[in-house]
Parts: C-alpha cells; structure tokens; sequence
C-alpha cells in the first residue's frame, strides 16, 4: 500500500468519506513492528515514552535527545506506517532556531512529521517549522506538557467558552499549516464541533467517536500499563499478567531444575567427548 504521507493524512475527513485515521504510539522496534503489522496508518513516537516506558509521573522529564533515540528504534523497523515523532517540553518554547532545529533532529532520526502540544501561541513555531518543510502534527485540549499549569491531567473545554477557544485555536493550527489535530481529554460535542470546523483531521483521545481517528496509547491498549486507567481506555489485552504469569513459570522452572531441558543446551560430539576422556554423558 505505501507510507501514508502527511499530505494524504491531511486529506483524510471522514465527513468526505474517508476511513478514520488509527495512530497508536510506540517507541522501540518491537511495539513499531506490531503497531505497524497491525494495520495503524501512524506511529506517534510519543512523549509518553516518559511515563508508560520510563516510569516518570509526566511527560515533562523527557529530551529531544530521549525523543530522537526513541524514534531511531522505531524507523529501524522501517515501518508502513506513517511515524510522528513528538516534540517533548521545552524543545519548541525558547526561540524559533532552537524549534526548528530540533524538530530536524527528529526527522533525521526517522520521523516523517512531528507534533507538538498547544494553541494559538504555538503559531509562529509552527510556521517555522512548516518553513522548513517539516510537516506539523498540532495536539490541543489536555495538553501534558501544560500539567502544572492546567493544575492536574483535567479534561479541557467545559464550557462554552473554553470550548469556543478549542475551536478557534483548532482553525488557528489548520490556518498555519499543521496536517493533523490531536484533541485530546475534550467532552464529545467539543471534539464534534472542532472537527466540523476543520478541514484537516482530528485525531481523538478521550475525545469521543466523532474525530477523524483515533490514537492509543500502546501499553494502555494491551494492558502493559496498570498504574494509570483514564475512562477513554480501552484495554484490548491484559499483557502485563500474561507477561507476569510467564516469568513466574520460568522462576518456578528454575527453582525445580525444569529448565533447561536436554533440549535447551549444547552438547559436545561423541569425538570430543572420548578426546576429553568423559563418557556416558
Ligand atoms: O505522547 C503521547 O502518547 C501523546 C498521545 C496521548 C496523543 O501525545
């Protein structure tokens, strides 16, 4: 089929009759090779990796560094799915040099787009960005990089007001090049109206059924992450006690000497054996 381009992503409403966009996060080859075996259209290199693969509370420890390494394991898959890779905190907020060149570091490392989190403020990165031929993936609504200053992981654009302002934000982003919209921890008819308002995709998490695609988490969706269990998760496996029950069976092998078997060691030839003088081994 080929890698989905950011221009054909860009096209994808599904108000034009267009399949809903699946993007589902990975950050080392073997979860880019099942996500992208699976079917996904987009790898999001996510900024998550800090919390889901890391163990850190936020997204706010992780480097464009970190990000970059990340992205190297995944694009070594050479996935067909399409890979955006996250700018993390601090990466695009400094000047519009810093930004423009660490979203390059990204794409040198495999990404074919990057994403970054925010508004209307965002804008001038983003052109620069855009100026520099790199595609932009915009991510608005609850935002993690923003957790200290939303005061907590809250959903966004409660009310009328604030649900305006997605809105215009939304159409800010689309004026000023980006090719994708996360909206992400927003009630069902924001993300309704903000995708109604669009002309290029919105991709939800916790944004109810009517964007244009979906995105998960990978270690939310196969149950590889127990701490956190936010309402828009849908566990489609239960791998941590399928992972924790199989490395009990192997301390328990272990411990009673069933492993290894006979079958699981190398063994010398009867010539070296007579040659070491040892028989009937
Ligand atoms: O980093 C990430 O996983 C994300 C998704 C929540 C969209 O940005």
């Amino acid at each position: 089929m080929g890698k989905l381009t950011a221009p054909a992503i860009r096209a994808r409403k599904v108000r034009d009759g267009a399949d809903p966009l699946v993007m589902v996060t990975a950050y080392d080859a073997p979860s880019a090779r099942v996500v992208s075996e699976a079917g996904a259209d987009l790898i999001l290199v996510g900024d998550s990796v800090a919390m889901v693969v890391l163990g850190y509370d936020d997204t706010l420890q992780v480097t464009v560094n970190d990000m970059a390494h990340h992205t190297a394991a995944v694009a070594r898959t050479k996935p067909e799915a399409h890979i955006v890779a996250d700018l993390p905190w601090m990466s695009y907020h400094v000047s519009a040099e810093e930004t423009v060149q660490n979203a390059a570091l990204l794409i040198r490392a495999g990404a074919q787009s990057v994403k970054l989190e925010g508004g209307r403020k965002r804008l001038p990165m983003i052109e620069r960005i855009r100026d520099a031929e790199i595609p932009v993936m915009g991510h608005i609504g609850l935002t993690p990089q923003s957790l200290h200053a939303m005061g907590g992981f809250k959903v966004q654009g409660r009310h009328a007001e604030a649900a305006r302002r997605l809105v215009q934000a939304a159409k800010s982003l689309s004026h000023a090049g980006c090719y994708a919209i996360v909206l992400e921890g927003v009630p069902v008819q924001v993300a309704e109206m903000v995708t109604e308002a669009v002309e290029i995709p919105t991709i939800g998490i916790g944004a109810g059924p009517h964007c244009d695609g979906q995105v998960l988490v990978y270690h939310d969706l196969l149950g590889l992450e127990t701490r956190l269990a936010a309402k828009f998760v849908r566990r489609y496996a239960d791998l941590d006690t399928l992972a924790t029950e199989a490395v009990r069976c192997f301390a328990d092998d272990v411990r009673s000497g069933a492993f290894p078997s006979s079958r699981e060691s190398y063994h010398l030839s009867e010539v070296e054996l007579a040659a070491l003088g040892i028989s009937g081994l």
